[in-house]
């Protein structure tokens, strides 16, 4: 469980100050606003109408997976569109130390293991605060996994068959995630831009995007995806990226 009694006590930073947790909510990206502090953090084990990007829903079997929310206030001079890639990177680092797998990050916003999407990410903009929120698959089993995606779902669990201790992955993750957002918000993309490329999900495959073919060059230093089409090079703001195996 990632109850408050087994999950703070685990806490090091000060994101996860507060710590709110329901057993059970519609979306923990509903539990806060904008008048909660940076850092606090909602959590639970259970999502009744779970989001994701584009209108999508976000399903995880109760108890299985980290679903949690996080208040952030990044300065107007910065791109908040970058931050689902500055969480893709920590939870793709968090995931290396749980697992000793790489994962990579696809983006914009989705954490790969063994070719599997374990993780999505989704920023939304609340009264001039982001809510952050990440999804990560610990602990389904293959059956427990959602089916009809269009990139393969896949977790902790389902990759190296073995389940997880979900309270410590969480604490680890908000740490990760305090330290890199502090150095984005200090120094931007090129806090974390040799981790980010080292991890690109997408380098040198053959995508669809916003309607254009080509090849994935690379994440630009201001966070948009390089496509190398047979009309040129295009910069891809955001959007859904569909891509060869
Ligand atoms: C995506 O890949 O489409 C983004 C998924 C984001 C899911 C997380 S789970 C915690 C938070 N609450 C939600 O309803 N969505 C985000």
């Amino acid at each position: 469980m990632l109850s408050p009694e087994l999950a703070e006590p685990l806490l090091r930073g000060r994101f996860g100050r507060p710590y709110l947790y329901l057993p059970q909510t519609e979306t923990t990206q509903r539990m806060l606003d904008a008048a909660q502090p940076e850092g606090a953090v909602a959590v639970t084990e259970e999502q009744t109408v779970g989001r994701g990007r584009m209108g999508r829903r976000w399903e995880a079997p109760a108890g299985s997976s980290l679903l949690v929310s996080t208040v952030l206030r990044p300065p107007p001079d910065r791109r908040a569109a970058e931050l689902t890639l500055v969480a893709g990177v920590c939870v793709a680092v968090v995931v290396e130390r749980a697992t000793g797998l790489a994962a990579q990050v696809k983006w914009p916003n989705d954490v790969m293991l063994n070719r599997r999407k374990v993780a999505g990410c989704l920023a939304e903009l609340k009264d001039g605060a982001v809510v952050l929120g990440i999804g990560l698959n610990v602990n389904q089993s293959p059956a427990e996994l959602p089916a009809e995606t269009k990139v393969p779902a896949g977790s902790l669990r389902s990759v190296t068959g073995c389940e997880y201790d979900r309270a410590p992955i969480l604490a680890d993750l908000l740490l990760e995630l305090e330290q890199r957002y502090d150095a984005w918000r200090d120094d931007g993309l090129a806090a974390l831009y040799e981790d980010l490329g080292a991890r690109d999900f997408l380098r040198g495959r053959r995508v669809t995007v916003d309607g254009a073919d080509g090849t994935a060059q690379l994440i630009t230093r201001d966070g948009r995806l390089a496509v190398q089409t047979d009309s040129g090079v295009i910069e891809v703001e955001s959007g859904e990226v569909l891509f060869e195996r």
